[in-house]
């Protein structure tokens, strides 16, 4: 099975992001799939302008993944512009994207919703997005549940696609979306996420992740009295890091009252700290590696470009367009 997946260079990576999709993205290379997994930085570009900052998460984000476990022996882990291949179907997909479809999408609507002035990168990101999948005939898309509806107008757009040209050229991907790591929730509540300031750093120092997690929200319920878990955001996070077993005590500490909010939170600095402690120190010894780091992204680049090279001759052979080169 192609298995593929991206992340956007647009900030500091979370422990959202770790369990929503890191995680899940070590798991299917363990398991022998095919893996191509890149950085998605023409996407980046629909919500920032600052060069620096691209260029400073590019490189968050690939030391990320090789400190995780990403292993390049076994994955092709690339930048998305080393395959500008992926920018021309990106164009010949939106001209068989309806408008409406693109109008429907949440993710489009929140931004604005937000505040947000949109440009028309952001409208028709996920057509960008449909072109990083279908370019690599990817068959599953581990993503959060955030991800969703971009994964099914992949899928309507491959499907539009096959029928127009009447071929298959591409496969209809699906989503891979693991119910219990879905949503992680920030520190204010909301799904955590870059864009609303309320992450847990995944490579922080102790400190200032204890000083994070320390501002998680929590009700007013005194000290003394029994507290439910089910809605309490420090006990949703510490169900990402802690056994089974130290689960039932807290369950237990919740109900029976005589607990404060803070020492629970103090228990999920310290589970969170040991979590990350050997991904922090490869992250930052790789650092001291940008060789490295520059060689994996650009062999694997070559990889993924031959395999985006293959499938626009398709496309280009499907849809009439000649270039000199065929
Ligand atoms: P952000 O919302 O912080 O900008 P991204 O959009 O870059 O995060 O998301 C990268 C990957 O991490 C996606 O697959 C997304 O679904 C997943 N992800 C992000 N935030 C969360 C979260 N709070 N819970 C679960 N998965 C998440
Ligand atoms: N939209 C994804 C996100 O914000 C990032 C992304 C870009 C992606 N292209 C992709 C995810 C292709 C999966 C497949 O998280």
């Amino acid at each position: 099975m192609r298995v593929l997946s991206g992340i956007q260079p647009s900030g500091k990576l979370h422990i959202g992001n770790y369990f929503g999709a890191m995680h899940q993205y070590i798991e299917m290379h363990d398991k022998g799939n095919e893996c191509f997994f890149f950085i998605a930085n023409y996407h980046a570009l629909t919500s920032t302008t600052d060069k620096n900052a691209i260029v400073e998460y590019t490189n968050e984000v690939a030391r990320g993944y090789l400190s995780i476990g990403l292993d390049p022996e076994k994955a092709t882990f690339f930048r998305q512009s080393d395959v500008p291949e992926v920018c021309e179907l990106a164009w010949v997909l939106s001209c068989v994207t309806p408008m409406g479809l693109l109008e429907r999408c949440v993710s489009y609507k929140d931004k604005i919703a937000q505040g947000i002035t949109p440009n028309h990168g952001l409208f028709c990101y996920p057509v960008l997005q449909a072109a990083d999948i279908l370019i690599y005939k990817s068959d599953s898309v581990p993503v959060g549940q955030d991800q969703k509806q971009h994964l099914e107008l992949s899928r309507s757009i491959a499907t539009k696609f096959n029928n127009t040209y009447e071929q298959d050229v591409f496969i209809i991907p699906e989503p891979y979306i693991k119910a219990d790591v879905a949503v992680v929730p920030g520190v204010d509540g909301r799904k955590m996420s870059k864009s609303y300031n309320n992450t847990i750093a995944l490579f922080e120092t102790d400190k200032k992740t204890k000083k994070s997690i320390m501002k998680v929200e929590t009700d007013s319920t005194p000290m003394e009295d029994p507290k439910e878990y089910e809605n309490c955001n420090a006990y949703a996070l510490l169900k990402l890091v802690a056994s089974n077993e130290e689960l039932f005590q807290w369950q237990d500490k919740y109900k029976a009252g005589g607990m404060g909010y803070g020492h629970v939170k103090v228990r999920l600095a310290e589970l969170i700290n040991e979590r990350f402690a050997p991904y922090r120190e490869r992250y930052n010894a790789l650092e001291k590696d940008p060789d490295y780091v520059e060689d994996v992204l650009r062999e694997s680049g070559k990889k993924a470009r031959a395999v985006a090279q293959e499938t626009m001759e398709k496309v280009r052979a499907a849809t009439g367009i000649l270039t000199a080169t065929q």
